[in-house]
């Protein structure tokens, strides 16, 4: 089992480039079996998430190449339709597979994807919209089977903007006859850059990054380049980061337009933020606050992933700051943790109230999911003497290698296998 050392107390200084978005990398990798062809993606994160995509792909019969951050797909060999059960449960994502799988061969069987610890993740929405497209749904067995011999473009009229919908409707809706109309769609940075993905894959895709995205299947083009997008919620763990322990840091390669709100918020606890284009300059001095209430929305509200990394912040800021958290329904599992360093964080089902300004100690504490882990270092750096971080298989799912990042930017960070 590895963990994570980190000791407390030292201002930040230092720069990183910011790695390439998880949830912008996920969903092109699966779209990239639409065509039998070749696609190179690039700014890929170096993730155990990926890794588990990367999986699925050659159990489906692609070939696939992954150096220096640069994915290479041959999808010609592709030659099955299913995910079985060990995949579909190491990524929860593994779901977004189901419209490109279908779109490409006109069926698809994935056993039924499990909760996770955020809370059952249900997948009635990607459902619905591929019966939409034309498809049925069977379940059998704790497997679903779908199958679409020829997808038509249809409405499809979103209840929630689910990110993950939205995303398998847009791809299946490119192998589908027709236009699509995809309405309440998420509109998170990540669904935008699918778009320009799929654009370049040779589909009319219209409005993606809205709530009314259109999409047109046809002639889909046998080879692709595309580089993914900045990954914002790494982005918000660093300056969390800062907020947290004080001092000046430059995170380089960052996308000021998908931060908006990220920024607002570490702005109102007293944290200097300047974009100077693609670098952000972080500075944070000895107090910060006040404190804050933040409640996480669909994007462009305050996105859920980064309010664990900011509640750790928020410890710092003398006060009471309130949490409301309206996406998952267990996205608190961090809290535990930061009470063993000290803190003072009572929750109340969706809502968490913080008293900050308060001390914390060093302890040993355990990753209960990505998010969460990534709190629980952004606490470390704020603690007295040392935190060992255990269960950090969880954080290695979706930040590239934490510890390596934080010394770049001047802290005292070690991994141990
Ligand atoms: C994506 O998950 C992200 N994952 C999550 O990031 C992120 O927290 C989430 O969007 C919200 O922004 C990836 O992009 C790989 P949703 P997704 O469908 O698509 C309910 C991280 O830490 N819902 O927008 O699963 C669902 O239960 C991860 O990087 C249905 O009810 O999120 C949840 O309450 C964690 N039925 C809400 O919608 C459905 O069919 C939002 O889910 C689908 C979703």
């Amino acid at each position: 089992m590895s963990s994570l050392t980190v000791t407390g107390g030292r201002a930040l200084s230092g720069e990183i480039r910011l790695q390439g978005a998880k949830n912008s990398a996920l969903p092109i990798l699966a779209a990239s079996i639409l065509s039998a062809g070749e696609t190179v993606i690039e700014n890929v994160p170096d993730l155990t998430d990926v890794d588990a995509a990367l999986e699925i792909l050659k159990h489906l019969g692609c070939k696939t190449e992954f150096t220096d951050r640069t994915v290479w797909v041959d999808s010609t060999t592709l030659t099955r339709a299913d995910i079985p059960d060990g995949l579909m449960r190491r990524m929860r994502s593994s779901v977004l597979f189901l419209g490109p799988i279908l779109a490409r061969t006109g069926e698809a069987t994935l056993s039924m994807p499990g909760g996770c610890e955020l809370g059952p993740r249900p997948i009635d929405l990607h459902l619905a919209a591929m019966e939409r497209l034309g498809a049925t749904v069977e379940e059998r067995g704790g497997n679903l089977i779908c199958r679409a011999p020829k997808l038509r473009g249809a409405r499809i009229d979103l209840t929630a903007p689910s990110v993950g919908a939205t995303e398998n409707s847009m791809i299946a809706a490119s192998g589908a006859a027709g236009v699509t109309l995809i309405t309440n769609a998420a509109r998170e940075p990540e669904i935008r850059d699918l778009g320009c993905f799929l654009a370049a894959l040779g589909v009319r895709v219209r409005g993606a990054g809205t709530s009314t995205v259109t999409v047109e299947g046809g002639r889909l083009r046998d080879r692709a380049r595309y580089r993914v997008i900045p990954d914002r919620i790494a982005a918000a763990t660093y300056i969390a980061a800062v907020a947290a322990a004080r001092g000046r840091i430059a995170l380089r390669g960052i996308c000021e337009r998908d931060l908006t709100a990220v920024s607002d918020a570490f702005r109102q606890m007293g944290v200097c933020l300047l974009y100077r284009g693609d670098t952000l300059l972080v500075s944070a001095g000895e107090r910060i606050g006040p404190p804050l209430t933040v409640t996480t929305r669909p994007y462009p509200g305050f996105p859920t992933d980064a309010q664990p990394p900011l509640m750790a912040a928020c410890l710092r800021a003398p006060g009471t700051s309130v949490f409301v958290e309206t996406i998952f329904e267990n996205r608190y599992r961090h809290v535990p943790e930061l009470l063993r360093m000290g803190a003072d964080v009572r929750v109340d089902g969706r809502v968490a109230i913080v008293r900050g300004g308060r001390p914390l100690h060093g302890a040993i504490v355990a990753a209960p999911d990505l998010r969460g882990g990534a709190a629980l270092a952004v606490a470390a750096l704020m603690a007295e003497g040392e935190t060992r971080i255990i269960e950090t298989r969880h954080i290695s799912r979706g930040y590239e290698d934490m510890a390596r990042d934080l010394r770049a930017l001047g802290a005292v960070a070690e991994t141990e296998d």
